[in-house]
């Protein structure tokens, strides 16, 4: 850790321009915090910042592209270059893909290793030395209930989640009694554009369960993350649907999932 009297601490969200990392930001301003609002699309960023400005709060916007190599280390410079130090890291960029495997662009679903494992981890990594350190502070990671089951045609998203949730609930083990807190939220599905874009909302699975609000989402979360809770999942309906893929055996969860969000065009052995 560098000698740092003069840093302030700052809430640091990725994936801040729209979505469930807007509304944690939104949450973590309106406790006082000062928040940097990252993600690619800086207008999106500047509109949410010049929200929270309206509210007195202070925000600090910084356009990234987490899918860069650099990504972390780009990060930290602006942070020194503004006087501030990450306290809390909000990792809330992420996507999804829905389809077969076999169909959709290996690329594309590549993409999900590199944004929802491998930044998250990156970033997590950059940060979490200096929070031990300190002993304070801490990581909110975004998880979600497809972290609790294999997802057959959203296989990477679900399997990305999984990830989240074990790395999540390995470093809260390691790490807390150093002061240092790391928080998984496990929602089930949230009226953002993610269930669009993921081509979630046309799944019969996702058309059935309720969809969360982002505000409520990002309470939880930042409630939970100061309760120093490991896993937080809001919502009565998420709760359930977690609890059915721990009761039910993988042999009928499977193929229920599977069912819930095939379509047509995939291939289905
Ligand atoms: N919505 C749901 O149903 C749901 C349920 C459970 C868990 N989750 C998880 O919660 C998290 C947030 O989801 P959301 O619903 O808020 O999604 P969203 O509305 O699509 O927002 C995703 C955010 O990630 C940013 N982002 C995407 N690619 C990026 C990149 N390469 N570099 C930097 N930022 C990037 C986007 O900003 P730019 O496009 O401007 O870069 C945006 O701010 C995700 O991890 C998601 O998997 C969502």
């Amino acid at each position: 850790m560098s000698d740092e009297p003069s840093l302030r601490p700052a809430v640091v969200v990725v994936g801040a321009s729209r979505g469930i990392g807007k509304a944690i930001a939104g949450v973590a301003a309106r406790d006082g915090a000062t928040v940097v609002l990252v993600a690619r699309s800086e207008e999106h960023l500047a509109a949410v910042a010049a929200e929270l400005q309206k509210g007195d709060r202070e925000a600090f916007v910084f356009a990234l592209d987490l899918m860069e190599e650099d990504a972390s280390r780009r990060l930290e410079a602006f942070l020194s270059e503004n006087s501030l130090f990450c306290d809390v890291l909000v990792n809330s960029a992420g996507y999804g893909l829905r389809g077969s495997a076999a169909v959709l662009p290996a690329d594309d679903q590549l993409g999900i290793v590199d944004l929802n494992i491998r930044a998250l981890a990156a970033l997590t990594l950059c940060f979490l030395p200096d929070m031990v350190a300190r002993g304070r502070g801490g990581v909110i990671n975004l998880g979600s209930v497809a972290s609790f089951t294999p997802g057959p045609f959203m296989a990477l998203y679900y399997a990305s989640k999984g990830f989240v949730r074990s790395f999540s609930e390995a470093l809260y083990e390691e790490l807390h009694r150093t002061g240092v807190t790391v928080t998984c939220v496990a929602p089930g599905p949230v009226a953002t554009e993610f269930l669009q874009r993921s081509g979630a909302n046309r799944a019969a699975l996702f058309k059935v369960l309720p969809k969360l609000d982002s505000d409520y989402v990002a309470e939880c979360a930042w409630r939970g993350f100061k309760a120093r809770r490991r896993l937080v999942v809001p919502g009565l309906s998420s709760k359930l649907a977690v609890l059915i893929t721990r009761l039910l055996p993988s042999a009928l969860v499977l193929p229920l999932v599977g069912r819930l969000q095939r379509r047509s065009k995939d291939i289905c052995p």
